[in-house]
């Protein structure tokens, strides 16, 4: 379990162009990061309805939302705020940053 707050590197800039999302683990912690023009995201990518990657999912561009590919519940991936049934939890957001072409994520405090 994590209980520190910890910065790493996720990828350099070029790595991921923008309309998309993929995953990185982070001490056996699956994280979904995305790009959308020059705006970054990181939410945890397990779904909180049932156990399915989210990075896997349709990610909405214009409304900043990631469709959870099973059940199809949208989460907001600024804060990870469930906004539509089935679910009805939260997902973890977490803060990405930009530093010389390279991007990095902080995961706080312990894992739910
Ligand atoms: S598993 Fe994601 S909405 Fe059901």
């Amino acid at each position: 379990m994590t209980t520190e707050t910890q910065t790493v590197k996720l990828c350099d800039v070029e790595s991921l162009t923008s309309g998309n999302i993929t995953t990185a683990d982070i001490d056996g912690r699956t994280i979904a990061y995305a790009r959308i023009g020059d705006d970054w995201f990181a939410i945890d990518d397990t779904c909180s309805h049932a156990k399915v990657s989210l990075s896997e999912g349709y990610l909405e561009e214009d409304d900043l939302v990631i469709e959870c590919p099973l059940h199809g519940a949208s989460f907001s991936l600024e804060t990870g705020e469930a906004l539509t049934l089935p679910a009805t939890k939260p997902v973890a957001s977490h803060t990405v940053e930009v530093r010389d072409g390279e991007v990095f994520v902080t995961i706080e405090g312990t894992e739910a």
